[in-house]
């Protein structure tokens, strides 16, 4: 790995990244990037690694959510509270089904460019270039705000910087507080169709009430009051990700310094590619989106590309495929992990298999097939003797109309009324909580199954 450099990408075929036309401003701005300090620090993302590797192993389960972009113009202190509270919400609720650590994990302060599946679009019979994210160019449909702007960069670089200080000052402010957190699920069980939570709402309770009588409080144990929370997004416009990088002087290791975690889209995961090629030299954990086009062979050789020293924590499978197809497509890629002996955290992303438009025109996800993929992803490593270490959502704490159902449900026709994403449809804070209650019960049940297993 001596030879890598954070370079090298650019001689290996790229998709899905910007031709900027103005190359003198794209290089000023890719320099003072690099003088700029990285957002995170390899002891952290090592700290993350290890806790991932934990995960592999059923020791710990990985919650990984937030935007599917994350926008300049809707950035605020409230957003990033909500979302980090929804997050904290879901993990007590999922440590109690667990019974092991929730590792958080943010797509958040960096989550800025997206892969599209069409290069343009057309809308009232006119087409431009499609929208790439907020650190590429702009949303609205008019030529010049599609027009990449290296420029951008610079704002992701200082929004990512103060979310990441606001994020920081909540995992140690009091703001995570196990009781205070407690008191906010409770919330979300009342009323008369979320009854189907209040049992295990009430035992979480009961939990807490006994550790507070037995003296097991925040004031005496630090670790009640503060939290671990990462953050991650999509390693996909290389210049900015180049900039960032730095080299670990305790480590001789390179890190990606633009986040904790970054993982490889499922259309940018060409085996030599440049994408694959970046994420290859950086020490960081490393996420690999595996769709229903990914190969068994090819998962070999990304496998061996990724992790050739098969460290644990290193790589993070993020199985998509969508509510239906799981089975189709899960055992053979265990087969080829098992095959190759290789270790991975295995999660599973229930969001981008499962969009369709609505009868209304929205982008919208079904709550019932987001939640079938994951008992689908469950039920899968259950049959093969795998581990389900984790999930991966598009989430918000915002009380948006984006994805139908849920048991405050969300109709087609309710879609118009906060639809707010940049990109994808997320599930709100009701959604994402109720999720959290559902996959605390196949939880409980991997539980039983590894309980069973060591009799
Ligand atoms: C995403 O996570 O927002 C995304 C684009 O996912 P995928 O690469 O799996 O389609
Ligand atoms: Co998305």
């Amino acid at each position: 790995m001596a030879e890598w450099q954070k370079s090298d990408w650019r001689a290996k075929p790229r998709v899905q990244m910007p031709e900027y036309t103005d190359e003198a401003a794209l290089k000023a701005v890719e320099a003072k990037l690099a003088s700029y300090p990285p957002l995170v620090f390899a002891g952290e993302a090592r700290r993350l690694k290890a806790q991932l590797g934990a995960a592999s192993r059923g020791e710990a389960f990985l919650l990984q959510g937030g935007d599917c972009a994350e926008s300049f113009e809707q950035f605020s202190a409230d957003g990033i509270r909500d979302t980090f509270k929804v997050m904290l919400q879901m993990a007590m609720v999922l440590t109690y089904g667990a019974k092991v650590p929730v590792v958080k994990v943010g797509r958040m302060a960096g989550q800025f460019a997206k892969p599209r599946s069409a290069p343009t679009e057309t809308l009232d019979g006119i087409e431009l270039p499609s929208y790439r994210g907020d650190i590429i160019n702009d949303l609205a449909f008019t030529p010049e705000s599609r027009i990449p702007d290296p420029s951008k960069m610079l704002q992701a670089y200082t929004q990512a910087a103060a979310t990441l200080n606001l994020l920081r000052a909540f995992s140690t402010g009091g703001y995570a507080d196990v009781h205070q957190v407690h008191s906010w699920t409770l919330g979300f069980t009342e009323g008369e169709k979320a009854a189907k939570y209040r049992d295990l709402a009430n035992r979480i309770s009961d939990t807490l009430d006994f550790m507070k009588a037995a003296g097991v409080t925040s004031d005496r144990l630090h670790s009640l009051q503060t939290v671990d929370f990462y953050t991650s997004h999509e390693s996909l416009l290389l210049e900015y990700e180049e900039a960032l990088t730095r080299m670990d002087s305790t480590s001789g290791k390179w890190l990606a310094g633009s986040g904790h975690m970054i993982w490889i889209g499922d259309r940018t995961r060409q085996p030599d590619g440049a994408h694959v090629e970046f994420a290859r030299g950086v020490q960081n954990p490393v996420g690999l989106k595996c769709g229903p086009t990914t190969t068994a062979e090819d998962l070999k050789v990304l496998m061996e590309k990724l992790n050739p020293e098969n460290e644990a924590g290193r790589l993070t499978l993020i199985a998509r495929f969508g509510a239906g197809s799981v089975g189709d497509h899960l055992p053979r890629l265990i087969k080829a992990v098992q095959e190759e002996g290789a270790n991975v955290l295995w999660t599973c992303d229930p969001m981008h298999g499962n969009t369709i438009k609505s009868a209304t025109g929205y982008k919208t996800r079904p709550f019932d097939s987001v939640l079938r993929e994951v008992r689908e992803f469950f039920g899968v490593h259950k049959a093969e003797g795998t581990i389900p270490g984790g999930v991966h959502f598009e989430m918000t704490g915002q009380d948006v109309t984006e994805c139908t159902g849920g048991v405050r449900a969300v109709t087609e026709e309710d879609l118009s009324a906060r639809y707010h994403t940049a990109c994808d449809p997320r599930l709100n804070a009701s959604q994402s909580l109720e999720l959290a209650f559902l996959v605390a019960e196949e939880l409980s049940n991997r539980d039983q199954v590894a309980t069973a297993a060591a009799v």
